[in-house]
Formats: structure tokens, sequence, C-alpha cells
């Protein structure tokens, strides 16, 4: 049977890549094998595209239309190499940020046209798209406040996105939540606010409650 391809969605700092390799663990308990990746990366190729994107590699920041198609590239790699045939062994993948990520930062956020970022994505995307999406929905100053903590704790810096002023997280927020109201169906907004068990607790409720019959 195909594996289970899950998303998860949000702003900086709501707990993503946290609440992934949670997810993970609990479906190994139940004997379910899952895969964790991330975008942009993932990839050989893609954490090369990764560097680019995030830290200015090339020396030169990506034209508006040249980031979108960069984040793209790395999907499609992505997709090819690591998510496709995983689901097609049985293996549920479990990415950090997906297509929805586009919409929210280069469509709400940038100002690109969402239905034309919507378009690419399908051709990106050739088909394999989330059974589930987990939009992980946070204040954009809570999450804010995270990062500082995990930057501390790491020694990282901030990115490219990181920087940019508030009111663009919130309008990456906003639209994040305007993505979920027209795909009810695919969509899932979680309460990231909570404690990170309580998260952990209705992402796994919802999992239950989506992809039921494969668990
Ligand atoms: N529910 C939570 N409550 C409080 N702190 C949390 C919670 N979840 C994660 N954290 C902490 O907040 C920081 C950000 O979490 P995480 O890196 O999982 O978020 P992210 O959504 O992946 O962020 P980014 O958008 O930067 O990739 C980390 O230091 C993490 O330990
Ligand atoms: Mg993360």
């Amino acid at each position: 049977m195909r594996g289970k391809f899950i998303t998860l969605e949000g702003p900086e700092g709501s707990g993503k890549s946290t609440q992934a390799k949670m997810l993970i663990r609990r479906l190994a308990d139940c004997g379910i094998e899952a895969v964790y990746t991330r975008e942009p990366g993932g990839t050989a190729l893609g954490e090369e595209i990764r560097n680019i994107l995030q830290h200015n590699q090339a020396g030169e920041a990506p034209c508006e239309r040249a980031e979108l198609l960069l984040f793209e590239a790395s999907r499609n790699q992505l997709i090819e190499k690591v998510i496709r045939p995983n689901l097609e062994k049985g293996v549920w993948v479990i990415c950090d940020r997906f297509m929805d990520s586009t919409a929210a930062y280069q469509g709400y956020g940038r100002g690109l046209p969402v239905n034309e970022i919507e378009a690419i994505n399908r051709f990106t995307v050739n088909k394999v798209v989330p059974d589930l999406t987990l939009l992980l929905d946070l204040e954009v100053a809570a999450g804010f406040k995270r990062i500082a903590q995990r930057y501390l704790a790491l020694g990282e810096t901030a990115d490219r996105f990181e920087q940019e002023d508030r009111s663009f997280h919130e309008r990456v927020r906003a639209g994040y939540l305007k993505l979920a109201e027209k795909e009810p169906e695919r969509f899932r907004i979680i309460n990231a606010a909570q404690e990170p068990d309580a998260v952990a607790v209705s992402i796994w409720d919802t999992v239950n409650d989506v992809v039921r019959q494969s668990i």
C-alpha cells in the first residue's frame, strides 16, 4: 500500500521541525516506517539550493521570481528522488515545509500572484500532493521569541527570510490561513501555542482522524 504524505507548514518558529520528528517517533511506535525530509533541501542538489536561498551563498540575492523557481527546482528534485520513491515503497513521508510555503511566502508575503504560484506548484509536484497538511498556527511574535531562544542554544543566525520585517511575516501567517480555508479537505489547523507535548497530541489525533484507516 502506498505510504501517506504529510506536510507541516506554518510561520517561523511554530514548531514544524520539532513536531515532524515527534510524529515520526510516534508512527515508529505503531510500526509505521516514516522518513523525515525538509524544504528547501532534502537532496544533495536541494541542500545547495537551500544555502543559496537562505544564506545568500551566491553573493547576490535572487530576484523574486528567480527565488520562487529555485524553490521549485529544489522541490521537484526532492519529489523525484525522495518523496515519490518512498511513497511507492509504502513508506510514509513527513515533509517539513512544502508547496504551501511558496504560496504563503512568495505569494502572500512578497506579493507574487498566488494563482500563478499554484499553477507552477502543480507543474512541479507532478501529481504528488500531500494527503494531509498540518498548519501549525502561531502568533508571529511568539514564533520569533522561540527562534531567539534557538539561536542562543545552537549559535545560529537569522536567515534571509527571518530578517524580513514583521508585516511580511503577518502576511505569511494570514496567507496560510487563507490557503487552509481554500482547501479544507487537505488542511488541518493546529494550535501551535500549546506546549510541545500538547501540540503532538493534537497532531496525533488529527493524523488518526484523517488517515485513520492506515494506522
Ligand atoms: N510548542 C512549543 N513551545 C515552546 N517552544 C517550542 C515549541 N515547539 C518548539 N519549540 C522551540 O521553539 C524553537 C523553534 O521550534 P522549531 O525549530 O521546531 O520551529 P520551526 O517551525 O521548525 O522553525 P523554522 O520556521 O525556523 O524552521 C525551538 O527552539 C524549539 O525547541
Ligand atoms: Mg524548522
